[in-house]
């Protein structure tokens, strides 16, 4: 375990912002990650997990601890189901295929999203019907100040669309340190009617898909809308789908009929925020190194080495159009530092 002084970040965002740590750290066990919160000479610190839902607009004037712990394993099983604890540093879609190598049902719709395990439950990660908190058990937090582990059950989590209690009154108290799933060994339930993933098997040539077909099908989507941050930097979605009242998406229907919406409750309608960004005009618009993705209006990129507070400027500009074309406010999905 060696501190370094002014290390780029880089390679560990997958925004690709280079900016520098102060002084940065790679964990790869429970021990090494109390070791380095005790350390009182960097009275500031900042745990880093798989970076892939922030964007850097500044240098980090602290020791940033970069979360490596691995370690994928069964810890029971019955005839139905397999009970999975996985560390934190492992990579998600690694995770994701190594349980449809072992024919675990569950994870399959959540193919290809990138980040690690540790930061999956922070926003309750989702796709194409399905979230994390359906498989999820349970997760390990190492308390930042008193260093002792706390297990969280899915309740204690309190999750939400691209929510949970880590984003909020628990935020940046703990580092998750391990996340445990339930997932099916049989008769596996297949998510295959949101989206595009049914026409996506169609194309597939596949009448009776498996769990392994379904996750293929939602990895070609995504490939086909999504850019892949090893090419082009990206942190996913950077604004959250709003959710509105009826009475004004009856009003936006008028002037835009439109209008794609999902209904939440009674009084309650989703939007998607793509929707909103592309009819605004910023679909595909690149200013200089960076933009907003050609497929995909949700998605804020960077072509090269874009600075991040111009991104962080761009978002706010197209929050600020959406509101005054529509009357509402799209929230930043990302986590600005
Ligand atoms: N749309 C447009 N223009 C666009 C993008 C979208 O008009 O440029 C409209 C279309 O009507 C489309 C609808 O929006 O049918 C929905 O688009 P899409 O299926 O791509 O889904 P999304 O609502 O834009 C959400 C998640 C994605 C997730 C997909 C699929 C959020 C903030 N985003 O996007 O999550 O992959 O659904 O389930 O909820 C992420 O969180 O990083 C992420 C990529």
């Amino acid at each position: 375990m060696q501190i370094s002084k002014n290390i780029s970040l880089k390679p560990y965002n997958t925004f690709g912002i280079d900016v520098l740590a102060n002084h940065f750290v790679t964990v790869s066990s429970i021990n090494e990650l109390k070791t380095v919160l005790k350390l009182k000479d960097y009275p500031n610190k900042f745990v880093l997990g798989g970076g892939s839902n922030m964007l850097l607009t500044k240098n980090i004037e602290a020791l940033v601890i970069h979360v490596n712990l691995k370690g994928i394993s069964i810890i029971s099983e019955d005839e139905n189901t397999a009970t999975i604890k996985v560390n934190a540093g492992e990579n998600w879609h690694e995770f994701v295929l190594w349980s449809l190598k072992h024919d675990f049902g569950g994870l399959e719709n959540l193919s290809l999203i990138p980040g690690n395990v540790g930061t999956a439950p922070i926003q309750n990660i989702g796709a194409y019907g399905v979230e994390l908190k359906d498989s999820f058990v349970s997760c390990e937090g190492l308390c930042i100040e008193t260093h002792k582990i706390k297990t969280f059950s899915k309740t204690d989590c309190d999750f939400g669309y691209r929510n949970s209690i880590f984003k909020q009154q628990e935020k940046g108290k703990y580092v998750i340190v391990s996340v445990t799933f339930k997932l099916s060994k049989k008769a596996h339930q297949l998510n295959i009617n949101y989206g595009s993933i049914a026409s996506q098997l169609e194309l597939m040539n596949i009448s009776n898909p498996t769990i392994q077909d379904v996750s293929k099908a939602v990895i070609a989507i995504r490939e086909s809308k999504l850019p892949n941050p090893k090419d082009i930097g990206n942190s996913g979605s950077f604004f959250k789908n709003p959710i509105i009242t009826k009475t004004h998406y009856l009003d936006l229907v008028n002037n835009f009929p439109e209008i794609p919406s999902y209904v939440i409750s009674e009084n309650e309608v989703k939007i998607p925020a793509g929707w909103l960004i592309e009819k605004a005009g910023f679909k595909g618009k690149c200013f200089g190194n960076y933009g907003v993705h050609k497929k995909q209006a949700l998605v804020l990129v960077n072509y090269s080495d874009a600075d991040g507070s111009n991104i962080l400027k761009l978002s706010k500009l197209i929050q600020k159009t959406v509101k005054r074309l529509f009357n509402i406010s799209i929230e930043a999905e990302v986590n600005i530092l």
